[in-house]
């Protein structure tokens, strides 16, 4: 089996469901809107919803990926920073949990996290992040040591706006021979660092993953037409179009793969978990149409569920049906 490192922010979700807007108020917190927070309001702002009883869940977009490369069985590593505190080591141990090497920097400030105030009776959801330790990730964190042994490297987009950081852990990446992926993540990161984007696919990296603003961003272009600028520049490009599907491109060859069947309730999660569906199937060997749709397996699953971890009855299900598809090929 192949192994994988990711790199990514280490952020707990901090969530809580409130009876009213009142909170929002209180912080000035616009409903449905993600804010970044100080210190202070964040620790004022996770006092406050104590109040009313919160549940931990950590994530970070390149940690979940992880985390599902690790429960398909790959060897998985995670690289990040966090505070030295309850919920960095809440971050860690649940990390471990999953089987994945939690390779943790430390930080003098604590732990990154994102307070999520659920509200309203469609169960609304508000963002205050407090970035902190995940901030202080920084290029000289970084040695050949961290990379050795992997064959794959998947970094987080939301990284890149450390430029240097995402820069030297590239280099890293590819002098260990590294095959190296990459989710936009944001069109917004994208568009702020469109130049060094481009300049990173172009030289770096294998495997793109964007969806359709993501895709628009980096090329100006429409979905399918975005797919062959971006493979131009890579090995294999991905675009995803989410509940329409997703479409792959490799040279000459392109495939666009249908959604799996799902009964959705909340998209979250859906990019994160459709990368590791399909790293893992190119890690296994299988053609660019298979990687495409075991990716969609998985991202199926985590969209039938309220947040962004797929529960174990259908883990059990994705892992049957990804066999069943695995044996299709053979
Ligand atoms: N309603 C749905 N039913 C089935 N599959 C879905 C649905 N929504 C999304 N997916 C699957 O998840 C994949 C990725 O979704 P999407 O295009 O929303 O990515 P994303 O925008 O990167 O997601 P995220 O918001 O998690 O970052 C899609 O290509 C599709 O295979
Ligand atoms: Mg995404």
């Amino acid at each position: 089996m192949k192994s994988i490192l990711g790199i990514g922010n280490a952020l707990t979700d901090i969530l809580a469901v409130l009876p009213d807007d009142s909170l929002l108020q209180t912080y000035h917190l616009p409903l449905g809107s993600m804010q970044h927070v100080d210190m202070e309001t964040g620790d004022r702002i996770w006092e406050a919803l104590k109040g009313y009883g919160v549940k931990y869940v950590p994530g970070g977009s390149a940690a979940n990926t992880i985390t599902c490369t690790a429960i398909l069985g790959m060897t998985s590593g995670f690289l990040g920073k966090i505070g030295n505190d309850d919920l960095g080591n809440l971050f860690k141990s649940t990390m471990e949990q999953f089987g994945v090497r939690a390779q943790m920097l430390y930080s003098e400030k604590s732990s990154g996290r994102c307070m999520v105030f659920i509200t309203g009776a469609n169960a609304e959801r508000t963002f205050a992040d407090y970035m902190g330790a995940t901030l202080e990730l920084g290029p000289d964190d970084l040695t050949p040591e961290f990379f050795e042994g992997y064959d794959y490297f998947h970094i987080e987009g939301y990284l890149v706006q450390n430029q240097e950081l995402i820069s030297k852990a590239a280099r890293l990446a590819k002098a260990a021979g590294c095959i190296i992926s990459i989710d936009m993540a944001s069109y917004n990161v994208v568009d702020s660092n469109l130049a060094f984007f481009h300049n990173l696919v172009d030289n770096y990296v294998d495997i793109v993953f964007a969806n359709e603003s993501e895709a628009r961003a980096f090329t100006k272009m429409e979905p399918r037409e975005a797919l062959d600028d971006i493979s131009s520049r890579c090995k294999i490009a991905v675009v995803k179009v989410g509940k329409q599907g997703s479409m792959v491109k490799s040279g000459d060859e392109y495939h666009f793969i249908e959604p799996w069947p799902a009964t959705p309730v909340d998209a979250t999660g859906a990019g994160d978990t459709y990368a590791a569906g399909f790293l893992y199937a190119h890690s296994l060997g299988l053609p660019l149409k298979a990687c495409g749709e075991i990716g969609s397996i998985i991202a199926a699953k985590v969209v039938e569920v309220i947040g962004t971890k797929i529960d174990i009855p259908r883990w059990r299900d994705a892992k049957i049906e990804i066999k069943q598809l695995i044996e299709k090929y053979a």
